[in-house]
Order: structure tokens, then C-alpha cells, then sequence
């Protein structure tokens, strides 16, 4: 029995809830000659912001036991340059779903990324990067404090009105609920964290850190079970829909993430490793149902045995 793959989530309908995460699928393009493009559940494209960015300075990326760290700077060409040359390179895809995602460092940077990508074809919903520092507010992410977070995206929520939001929230707080629940209450259609957590690598020869800005994001396998425990948290939290990962390595790892609660899963790192990661994960989550005689890969969603 083939089991049944598709899931809807925020008003989209995906084949399947396998989705590429953003910095780690450049702007989608670049894979068409990597893997069957069509075959995935969506991608979501690097990082947006208003005006193009050079990003941090060398070395970026130090790989770490069971993962990586990185601190590009948020390098991108800017929203503009994204819609002219990278999008319509992405209007040929049939079933895939295409995720921009957005972020700036003031409210007006989000508002005026997401202005220009209204007017653009080809998008299936908004991903907000929240986890930047608000740099006209001291430098606080807006990820971290749930009123700035509720503010950013009430604006974005009136500014976007073609299209769904899903706000990726950063698992660098005490309590992921508060920031969940701003998050849904001030209009976000979906969730989906997390994003890196803040981490050191260090050089006790040189006395350096390891990555050029000092700081960088841990990510890949060894970020996996806190990533499990705060979308399940998150998913108590709210009533809209999850997106989960972290560390998602093959098709049994995104089968926890959906147990825990999410209706879809990204693949970020593994596709440094194994660039078709995110469609052989697609095939592999669909022999898991095939296996466990799981006839719509929507019913394992929150259905984690939680001890009494
Ligand atoms: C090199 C690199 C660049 C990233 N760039 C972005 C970005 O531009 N926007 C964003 O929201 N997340 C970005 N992320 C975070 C990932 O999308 C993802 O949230 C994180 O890596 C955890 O998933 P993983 O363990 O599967 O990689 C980046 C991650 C990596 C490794």
C-alpha cells in the first residue's frame, strides 16, 4: 500500500512535508541539476533582506562533532535582485512549493521586503527570520522578546496579503510558549523552528575563535533532541500548525519531529553532506509509513505517548 504523503498546512497543500531549509538551498535554482526538484515537498530560499548583503567575514563555517558552525552574516543579493534573476528560474516547478524567507534588522527592512515580493509570481508563503537583532532597539533579537516579536509580525501579517506567514522562531530563549504564543496571537499562520543555537568554537593554540565573527549558529544531528523538546513545547502552546527541525539526518528522523507535533519538517545541514538529502528523506519518511502500515503520513503528527 502506497501511504499517503500530502499534507496541508496554513492553506498550502504539500505533496509531501519534506522541505529544504533556508541557507542551505542557496535560491533553489542552483539544485535544479542536484536532485528532482519537483519531487520535494518545498524549499525555502536563503535569507531576504531589503538591501544586498556582503555578510561576515572568513572563516564562516567549523564543523563541529555531530554538526556545524556557521555565521555567514546573512549574505544575500537582496529581495530585489532575488525577484529578477533567481525567480523566474523557479517558475517552471509543478508541485513543489516555493518558501521566501525574510528578515531585516528594523521592522521597515521586513515591511519592505516583503512589499516587493507581494508584487512577484511563484511564492507560497512567507518565512519570517526572526532571529536578527533588532539593531533600533539595542540589539535585542526579536526572537527574544515577545513584544517585539508580536509588533514585527503584525506588521508583516498587514503587509502581506497575498500570502501566509510562517514565523521561524530561535531556540536561543529560557521558554519557547510566550514567544510561540505572540507569534500565533499576532497573526502568524504556522511556526517553524528552530534556527541555530549560539555557539563557540575555539582554537586553544591560536586562542581564537574558530569562525571569524567570534559567535556562530550550531546545527546538524547534535542539535536534534532540543530541537524535538521545544517543538513539541510549541506545539502544546498553540493551535496553529508546526514546522519542525533540527538535525533531520534521514526519513526516521522527520518521523520524530512529526510525532512531536509538526505537520512538516526541514532539512537544513544534511545537505552539506549529501546534497539530495531532502528528497531521499521524502523517500525514506515514505517507506517508515510504508512499514509501520501508516496509511497518511498526517496521522503521525502529535501523536507522541507522553508518560502518565
Ligand atoms: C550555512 C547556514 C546558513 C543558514 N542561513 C539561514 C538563513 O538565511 N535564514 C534562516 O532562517 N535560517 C538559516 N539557517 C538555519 C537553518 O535554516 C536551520 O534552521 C538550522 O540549520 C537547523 O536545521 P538543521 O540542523 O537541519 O541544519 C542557516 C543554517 C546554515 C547551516
Amino acid at each position: 500500500m502506497k501511504p499517503q504523503m500530502e499534507v496541508s498546512l496554513a492553506g498550502i497543500t504539500l505533496q509531501n512535508p519534506v522541505i529544504a531549509a533556508s541557507g542551505t538551498f542557496a535560491y533553489g535554482v542552483e539544485f535544479a541539476s542536484v536532485l528532482e526538484m519537483d519531487s520535494l515537498g518545498g524549499f525555502v530560499v536563503k535569507g531576504l533582506s531589503a538591501k544586498p548583503m556582503d555578510g561576515n567575514k572568513p572563516p564562516r563555517i567549523w564543523e563541529a562533532h555531530g554538526g556545524m558552525i556557521n555565521s555567514i552574516g546573512l549574505q544575500n543579493i537582496g529581495v530585489r535582485e532575488f525577484v529578477r534573476t533567481k525567480l523566474p528560474g523557479l517558475q517552471w516547478l509543478k508541485k513543489a512549493k516555493v518558501f521566501a524567507n525574510v528578515f531585516g534588522f528594523a521592522m521597515e527592512d521586513y515591511e519592505e521586503v516583503i512589499a516587493v515580493l507581494e508584487d512577484a509570481e511563484g511564492i507560497a508563503a512567507y518565512e519570517l527570520n526572526v532571529s536578527c537583532p533588532n539593531t533600533k532597539h539595542g540589539g535585542i533579537a526579536f526572537s527574544s522578546d515577545p513584544k517585539m516579536l508580536s509588533e514585527v509580525v503584525e506588521l508583516c501579517r498587514k503587509r502581506a496579503k497575498r500570502r501566509p506567514i510562517i514565523v521561524k522562531l530561535s531556540p536561543n530563549v529560557a521558554r519557547i510558549e510566550p514567544l510561540a504564543k505572540a507569534a500565533e496571537e499576532a497573526g502568524a499562520d504556522a511556526l517553524s523552528l528552530v534556527n541555530t543555537f549560539v555557539s563557540l568554537a575555539v582554537d586553544a593554540r591560536t586562542r581564537k575563535p574558530r569562525i571569524g565573527a567570534g559567535f556562530g549558529g550550531l546545527s546538524g544531528p547534535a542539535i536534534k533532541p532540543i530541537a524535538l523538546r521545544l517543538v513539541y513545547e510549541a506545539w502544546k502552546a498553540v493551535k496553529i500548525p508546526v514546522i519542525g527541525l533540527g538535525g533531520i539526518a534521514n526519513g526516521e528522523d522527520a518521523a520524530e519531529f512529526l510525532v512531536a507535533g509538526a505537520t512538516a519538517v526541514e532539512v537544513g545541514t544534511a545537505s552539506f553532506w549529501d546534497p539530495q538529502a531532502t528528497s531521499r528523506i521524502a523517500s525514506e519518511l515514505a517507506a517508515f509509513c510504508r512499514a509501520e502500515k501508516i496509511g497518511a503520513v498526517r496521522e503521525l503528527t502529535g501523536t507522541l505517548r507522553w508518560p502518565s
